[in-house]
């Protein structure tokens, strides 16, 4: 089995290409992920096209698209050290393709099957390549029991997996945001894969950042646990792979595609989380 730890080293695009995840050695203050989990709370007691529940039910499942209407989430996508990140990924100038808050609520959260997002964008959207990166910051503590997310190391070098079957069957868009998601990798598939090539499971501290590649594959259970587990996570595209003609809705796939200008704000600060040694050797930035 490989040893995949090294995509954790900041900056290891090799990693990243050969792995399909990394994480940044930094991660937002208490007092930034504060702020967003406010927005966030406030945002999700708003009845609004943007706020997706649950499955018949009352139970905020997502919020898509507040980088729109929202001033904080706005300065988040242009944070430096995310745009940094992105265009470092992607190999140029980034857009934010999308942007979502996945809540998965204490108890009641649901889970999110074996899938890969480009089979959403390529199928639905007509993304030319899989040139996006995802960037995940929890704003709560994610530990085993309230549904990390999971993803399995590699996978995203292997194509669109299991798609054939179901890409006939083009669909509502509910279906890419809920539990029975239209574009699903078999459990049978997954778990061979998972034996073959490992998995890697994100728990960790709120404000943490991590990135995948559109193509890995990933799951994460539902929350059984009595915490929360709100999952901030945007999509930054490469300006060349827009798709010509998308037409689900504008909070799923942005039509504004003028390459993010990076722009640092006081109020989302970051912090090494790396023991200070570490943090020294590496030259800390903010
Ligand atoms: C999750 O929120 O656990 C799933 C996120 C995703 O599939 O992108
Ligand atoms: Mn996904």
């Amino acid at each position: 089995m490989p040893d995949f730890r090294e995509a954790a080293i900041p900056g290891h695009k090799a990693a990243y290409d050969q792995y399909g995840w990394c994480e940044l050695p930094c991660r937002f203050t208490d007092k930034a992920v504060g702020l967003l989990r406010e927005r966030v709370n406030a945002i999700s007691r708003e009845r609004r096209p943007e706020v997706v529940l649950e499955k018949n039910s009352d139970v905020v499942r997502g919020l898509h698209g507040c980088h729109v209407f929202d001033d904080v989430c706005a300065a988040l996508v242009r944070h430096p050290r995310l745009v940094a990140l992105a265009e470092e990924l992607v190999g140029g100038q980034v857009y934010v393709y999308q942007f979502k808050v996945n809540l998965k609520q204490a108890h009641e959260g649901a889970e999110w099957p074996w899938h890969q997002d480009y089979a959403f964008w390529g199928e639905e959207d007509g993304m030319p390549r899989p040139d996006a990166v995802n960037v995940a910051i929890p704003l709560d503590d994610v530990h085993e029991g309230n549904g990390p997310l999971v993803a399995i190391p590699g996978s995203h070098r292997l194509g669109l997996l299991d798609l054939p079957a179901q890409a006939a069957a083009r669909s509502d868009w509910q279906r890419h945001v809920s539990a029975d998601l239209a574009y699903t990798v078999s459990e049978q598939r997954a778990e061979e894969l998972a034996r073959r090539l490992g998995r890697v499971t994100f728990t960790a501290r709120a404000g943490a950042v991590h990135a995948f590649h559109p193509s890995i594959v990933h799951s994460s259970s539902g929350n059984t646990s009595p915490d929360r587990r709100a999952l901030l996570l945007i999509t930054y595209n490469a300006i060349d792979n827009a798709p010509a003609n998308p037409t689900r809705p504008e909070f799923l796939v942005s039509r504004e595609t003028t390459p993010l200008v990076a722009r640092a704000d006081d109020r989302l600060e970051v912090e090494s989380h790396l023991p200070p040694q570490a943090a020294q050797a590496m030259g800390s930035r903010s």
